[in-house]
């Protein structure tokens, strides 16, 4: 946890910032997997961690805007709980412990709420994600589950946007722990990727490094041959002489700060020429990408940037014609790499998006283009110093896409099917870095993992 004085100052934050009323922030409860006693890894909300820092199942927080109050709510462990879990320190130890005055039993929740609703004061509450939290605000707020969503409070999502989006640097210690682990991941699955070895040993090995680590993987690992399928969860092939296997994965720190490492290893230690000449045109897009990071930037300028430096990389191997910006402008190169270049990065890989991926990545004046490829870009706003981003570009070969778009003639004066079509099966490379924006401009964090061509055969045919 951090200091007790970190969460004082982020809830006073918030409460400066918000205009009356109460802010109701819920922790979660642990979730079943297949029966009551059996449940999923306890992961709590990011935004209750941010600003009441407790790391347990069944706590609610309530800050007053107007008085400046705040509670936790929630139960203490009865003897027979304890027989089963051992004991555990009180709720009010717990709440001295992030500089909370006042606790309550988790059944006073509701009629606090109810009191401050009758008196018309604003119940303010962000979106929820998790079914059972959309039922406890039905339940504690009075209202039917299918306005939960409608009724969110825009100026509460706001405000822990903005505060959420500028990293400290007890939080980019965060990020750099859990990067150390990534680190240990991605160097033992380069040594590990063999011919005749199953993408699940070396996903599993990721996954044992983190647990061993005391922490747990930041999202679903993708690892795999099939590297042109963006979030492939599936890792049932036997790697083969040839193949490039993508290597997607991270972990969190112990207080759930994420990282989000991409690596494309040689299966067989060496890239084939055909292999390189896509490695380093994705290469360069990330390099080029990653020196237009800094402040007042905006990310889609820097998307467009990669994309152009994609399209342009194709058109040396003549997959794509013509200019590369004009191939981009008419979205020619999203044949090619289908998605966005990052996202923010912090308590969650995908920073804050269970707050709404506009109110993280977009403004009033930088709305989503709704076009295909563009539509999926995750962050298009300036960049602020203190932003952590991710920069992730990629070439995929898929060939479903590849089948529709030659079938509809789209993009033609742009690109050369032809030789597309000797590439359909080739597979996916992607490289993903975590960039801290300074104010200077950029820095990449964590230990440097093997990136460049040489880099990565010389430890992946160790
Ligand atoms: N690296 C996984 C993701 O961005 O979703």
């Amino acid at each position: 946890m951090f200091p007790t004085d970190t969460y004082v100052r982020r809830r006073n934050r918030l409460r400066e910032g918000m205009g009356s009323g109460l802010v109701l922030l819920l922790g979660h409860d642990l979730s079943p997997m297949n029966c009551a006693d059996n449940p999923y890894p306890f992961r709590q909300d990011s935004s209750f961690l941010y600003f009441f820092g407790l790391d347990d199942p069944s706590l609610a927080g309530v800050i007053d805007i107007d008085t400046g109050a705040e509670y936790l709510y929630g139960d203490d462990l009865t003897v027979e709980e304890i027989v089963w879990t051992g004991p555990q320190p009180a709720l009010s130890e717990k709440a001295a412990r992030v500089g909370v005055a006042q606790t309550g039993p988790a059944g006073d929740l509701e009629a606090v709420l109810s009191q401050a609703a009758a008196q018309g004061r604003e119940i303010h509450f962000v979106p929820q994600y998790r079914p059972e939290n959309v039922l406890k605000i039905q339940r504690l707020l009075g209202m039917p589950p299918e306005v939960v969503e409608e009724r969110v409070s825009v100026p509460l999502i706001r405000a822990i946007v903005a505060q959420r989006s500028i990293k400290t640097a007890e939080e980019i210690e965060q990020i750099e722990v859990a990067l150390t682990v990534a680190y240990a991941m991605q160097t033992t699955a380069m040594t590990m990727a063999r011919p005749g070895v199953t993408e699940r040993e070396v996903a599993g090995v990721m996954e044992g490094i983190a647990v061993s680590c005391g922490v747990r993987l930041s999202f679903p690992t993708i690892f795999s041959v099939n590297g042109q399928i963006l979030h492939n969860p599936y890792h049932t092939n036997v790697m083969k002489d040839g193949d490039i296997v993508v290597n997607d994965s991270g972990a969190e720190s112990y207080l759930h700060y994420a990282s989000d490492i991409t690596r494309t290893i040689p299966v067989s230690g060496t890239f084939s020429p055909k292999q390189r000449e896509i490695y380093s045109i994705v290469f360069d897009a990330q390099e080029k990408a990653i020196a237009a990071v800094k402040p007042g930037v905006e990310f889609r300028d820097v998307h467009r940037l990669a994309c152009t430096a994609l399209a342009a990389g194709l058109k040396d191997l003549g997959l794509v014609k013509g200019d590369p910006a004009e191939a981009v402008q008419a979205g020619a190169h999203t044949l090619f790499f289908q998605c966005g270049l990052g996202h923010m990065m912090g308590l969650d890989t995908h920073d804050m998006e269970g707050l709404g991926e506009d109110f993280v990545g977009y403004t009033d004046a930088i709305r989503r283009n709704p076009e295909f490829g563009w539509r999926s870009l995750r962050l298009a706003r300036a960049l602020e110093p203190g932003f952590v981003v991710t920069v992730e570009p990629g070439i995929y070969f898929i060939p479903e896409l590849i089948d529709r778009w030659r079938a509809e003639g789209k993009c033609e004066a742009f690109i050369d099917y032809e030789k597309v079509e000797s590439y359909r099966d080739f597979g996916g490379i992607r490289l993903e870095d975590d960039v801290l924006v300074t104010a200077q401009g950029h820095h990449i964090l964590g230990k440097p993992i093997p990136r460049t061509l040489d880099e990565v055969e010389a430890l992946a045919s160790e």
